[in-house]
């Protein structure tokens, strides 16, 4: 959590800095602040509320400097005040520092350096301590820094003495570095503060200590030895990263997921087969030497685990286990060379899902990570990667890196399963063919959001809802359910439809809409019978249904049709109308959907 950004260079650096921070501001947004370089001090303005915020303090006192750090905040030490956010200083001001991370042993170093601390965070103890080791050598400092701190960080500092210089280390919390061909530098949390300088980057590794100047960019190990960096080219372009006329970055997210299918389809299929060999260099004996499959993730990337759970189980003989990633990494897990582990994650640095990830490697079994950032922290660690190419996601919410996910992971599982040998290729064509029919059906359903937004001006009074679906459909009943709790902050519960008579049923009045998701599948008339006990306690029904399925003609309050599929796929076409009756029902309600409270898009904090 938290977003870091630093730049030296020939522009207004606080230009620079808010609009760095604007495309961070996923990363957390309950303060935020900057530090600039104006000879011969440095000036620090920062306070509660968004970057807008702190845009609008620059108005009423200008800073004027070409280099400087900035920071938007996720409070985890001390409350949002204007103390604790960032940038924070040692006793002396001549250091001044931005942090993302938790510090796990600042309150050991506090009681060793006694003073007065303004803050209650563990970033102004790290300055304390930094000004402590600083001796003239910034680099020797920072060596002896990261060896007293315990937990996680990526640094940005600067120090009075030491103008035109801006120091980065990285422990644990991402840090990425990119030089434009006008000689100016910078460092930021994530790339979309960097890309509209420059699309070569270099992602620091832990332990890493840069040093950004005009004249370049220099780095050190941990162990302090010069080291030479690999240059990683980011092919996104910075028009990915703005609204594109759209009011929010939700909804652009949400309309682009024809494209995210046929993007993360793209190069992985050829006629109507799986070609992912390149990507994944398993052989059939790989294949076979496993027994099990792990599938780890949090939030909606372990939604979309469990949508493919379903197919994973059908087409290949694994013994399957999906768990989130909080629980797997405290387990007795029997994971080891048998086995293959999954870990999806949109951003590559949840930390359960990382420390899920190491446990895993360290019991020797084959790790791959499926991902939308190629330069994440999971990206590099594990063995193989299978990338989204579903483009930067901004929204808080998770929407198309949703849908890339349960694309990448049904290849995954086309690709696995042929390996095995259980893939007949009539089979393998009308499981293909199916799917590149998807986007237009995807599209299909974007094509008449107008009826959701009516449907949820409808239902906009209402404050529980209870989702329900069975097989497939129950984990796109939880991803639904989460849509509309994350930004509308409306009380929405999922459960697999048959087990609301073990419970929730008991919550169900007319006051209580029942969101159904029931496509003309196998399970279907089992779900009939679960929406005429919700009508029996008079709950309004809203039902997602097949289309030219009149089934439900009569029955539920309000139908919504979606383009017929296979079985395996209707996922990809359930889920889009529930993300867009979340978005419309947090619009008509004036929530913040694309910065919802209380979330940060990176949860790197365990
Ligand atoms: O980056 P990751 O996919 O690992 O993130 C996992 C969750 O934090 C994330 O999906 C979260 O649940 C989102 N807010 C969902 O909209």
């Amino acid at each position: 959590m938290c977003g870091i950004v630093g730049y030296v260079g020939h522009r207004n650096v606080s230009d620079v800095i808010i609009a760095g921070l604007q495309s961070l501001e996923y990363r957390g947004y309950d303060s935020a602040g900057m530090a600039v370089l104006e000879a011969p001090g440095i000036t620090i303005v920062k306070g509660v509320g968004k970057v807008s915020d702190l845009r609008k303090m620059l108005s009423e006192r200008p800073l004027c400097g070409s280099q400087g750090i900035g920071h938007t905040r996720w409070a985890t030490h001390g409350g949002v005040t204007e103390e604790n956010a960032h940038p924070h200083c040692d006793s002396s001001s001549n250091i001044v520092l931005v942090h993302n991370g938790i510090v796990e042993n600042y309150r050991e170093i506090r009681s060793e350096i006694p003073g007065e601390y303004r803050s209650e965070t563990d970033t102004e103890v790290v300055a304390q301590l930094l000004s402590t080791l600083y001796r003239g050598n910034m680099v020797g400092a920072l060596v002896e820094l990261q060896s007293r701190l315990r937990g996680s960080f990526a640094l940005a500092i600067m120090a009075k003495d030491l103008p035109g210089k801006i120091y980065c280390l990285r422990k644990g919390s991402p840090l990425v570095v990119g030089m434009s061909r006008d000689g100016e530098s910078l460092c930021a949390s994530d790339v979309p503060a960097i890309l509209p300088y420059t699309q070569d980057v270099v992602y620091l590794d832990d332990g890493d200590i840069s040093e950004l100047s005009t004249a370049g960019i220099r780095f050190w190990n941990a162990a302090g030895e010069s080291v030479e960096k690999r240059v990683s080219h980011i092919d996104w372009d910075v028009s990915m990263v703005d609204k594109g006329g759209y009011p929010h970055f939700m909804l652009k997210e949400i309309n682009e997921q024809g494209a995210v299918l046929r993007n993360s389809m793209a190069g992985r299929i050829s006629g109507r087969r799986v070609v992912l060999s390149e990507e994944l260099p398993w052989t059939r004996d790989d294949v076979l030497s496993w027994k099990k499959l792990h599938v780890v993730a949090c939030g909606t990337s372990y939604y979309a685990a469990l949508v493919a759970e379903r197919f994973l189980e059908d087409i290949t003989g694994f013994d399957i286990r999906v768990d989130v990633a909080s629980e797997y990494r405290y387990r007795n897990i029997m994971a080891g060379p048998d086995t293959l582990a999954v870990f999806v994650s949109q951003s590559g640095e949840t930390a359960d899902t990382l420390a899920a990830e190491r446990l895993a490697m360290g019991k020797g079994a084959r790790c791959l990570a499926v991902t939308n950032v190629l330069g994440s922290t999971l990206a590099r660690e594990v063995h193989d990667i299978l990338q989204l190419k579903a483009g930067p996601e901004i929204g808080v919410a998770a929407t198309k890196t949703f849908m890339g996910q349960i694309t990448v992971l049904y290849l995954l599982a086309l690709h696995l399963a042929k390996l095995q040998g259980r893939l007949p290729a009539a089979m393998e064509e009308e499981l293909v063919g199916e799917m590149l029919s998807l986007p237009y059906k995807v599209e299909a359903v974007l094509a008449r959001q107008e009826s959701l937004q009516k449907l949820a001006a409808i239902y906009s009074a209402a404050e529980d809802f209870l989702y329900l679906g069975r097989g497939r459909s129950f984990p796109v009943a939880l991803e639904g359910a989460l849509k509309l709790k994350e930004i509308s902050y409306i009380h929405a519960e999922a459960y697999a439809a048959g087990e609301m008579k073990h419970g929730p049923i008991a919550l169900l009045d007319r006051n209580v809409p029942v969101v159904v998701i029931t496509p003309k599948d196998g399970l279907h008339e089992k779900t009939f019978s679960n929406i005429l006990e919700a009508k029996a306690r008079r709950a309004p029904v809203i039902a997602l249904v097949t289309e030219g399925d009149s089934s439900l003609d009569g029955t539920a309050d309000h139908v919504f049709p979606v383009p017929a599929t296979l079985d395996q796929f209707t996922p990809f076409v359930t889920v889009v109308p529930l993300q867009l009756f979340a978005y419309y029902f947090a619009k008509f309600l004036g929530c913040d959907i694309d910065q919802p409270r209380n979330l940060a898009k990176s949860v790197t904090v365990e």
